[in-house]
């Protein structure tokens, strides 16, 4: 029998900001169906490491694969028609467009639908992130919960194999966040998903794997429960207290 092979495996992953290292030698491997929670303290590298993975990024070394292909020297337009794509930590909408409009733009240059069948997929899109009633809304003059949900489904429109969330709860109340995390829930399926988020009850929810970034460094890598009650991960923290009381 042929092995199959991971979903999306990324090798080395480093990025350097002049002489500082924002990610360090990051391995991440993803079978198809599965989501990981990353987490780590401000400044860990999270963001840095999903933004060279979608593209956004250069990498200054490692390499990117998903299904096989090599990704590592692909565009973000690219890798995005390639089966990756992010919600950003930062909402990247276009203000004065409406929400349909913001959402055509990735089904026609990300999932390459047109006319008809462009339309069908951004009204499913609508449905599936809760967003059908602002879909003539101008983006610039959503509230959070609703600008959240777009910068989900901005990506979910480009029909991605691995879809990376970046801090898509933060903000919200504890009812929002748990209609993010029946969203999330309702995406898992055929694809993989990497979601960093600083609310680990969300990650327990939707992950079933658990990652944790620390100084640009993958420092922990497995099951949920596993990760959750390592002595290292407290320590993380921990230091993050300690200097933040000091
Ligand atoms: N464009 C940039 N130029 C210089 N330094 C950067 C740049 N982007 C990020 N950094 C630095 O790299 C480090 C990692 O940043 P990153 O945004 O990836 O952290 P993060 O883990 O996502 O943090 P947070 O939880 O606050 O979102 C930080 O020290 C940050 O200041
Ligand atoms: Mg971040």
């Amino acid at each position: 029998m042929t092995p199959v092979g991971p979903l999306f495996q990324a090798n080395g992953v480093t990025k350097r900001f002049g002489g500082f290292t924002a990610v360090s030698g990051v391995d991440l491997t993803l079978g198809t169906g599965e989501s990981v929670g990353v987490i780590g303290p401000n400044g860990a590298g999270k963001s840095t490491l999903l933004g060279l993975i979608v593209g956004s990024l250069r990498a200054d070394a490692g390499t990117l694969e998903l299904e096989g292909r090599d990704m590592s020297r692909l565009s973000l337009p690219d890798r995005v028609q390639g089966g990756i794509a992010r919600a950003a930590q930062i909402p990247q909408t276009f203000a004065r467009l409406t929400v349909r409009e913001n959402l055509r733009l990735p089904a026609v240059f990300g999932a390459r639908l047109h006319g008809a069948e462009a339309s069908d997929w951004v009204d499913e899109v609508l449905t599936l992130t809760g967003l059908t009633d602002h879909a003539g809304a101008v983006a610039g003059e959503l509230g959070l919960l609703s600008r959240k949900r777009l910068e989900l489904a901005k990506a979910v429109a480009a029909r991605p194999r691995l879809l990376l969330l970046d801090e898509i709860a933060a903000g919200l109340t504890q009812h929002e966040i748990e209609t993010m995390i029946g969203l999330v829930k309702s995406l898992r399926s055929d694809r993989a998903i990497v979601w960093v988020e600083h609310i680990p009850f969300a990650l327990r929810e939707t992950c079933e794997r658990l990652v944790v970034l620390d100084k640009g460094e993958k420092i922990l890598d497995g099951a949920f429960a596993t990760v959750w009650e390592d002595e290292r991960l407290q320590s993380v923290y921990m230091g993050v207290a300690d200097h933040a009381a000091a």
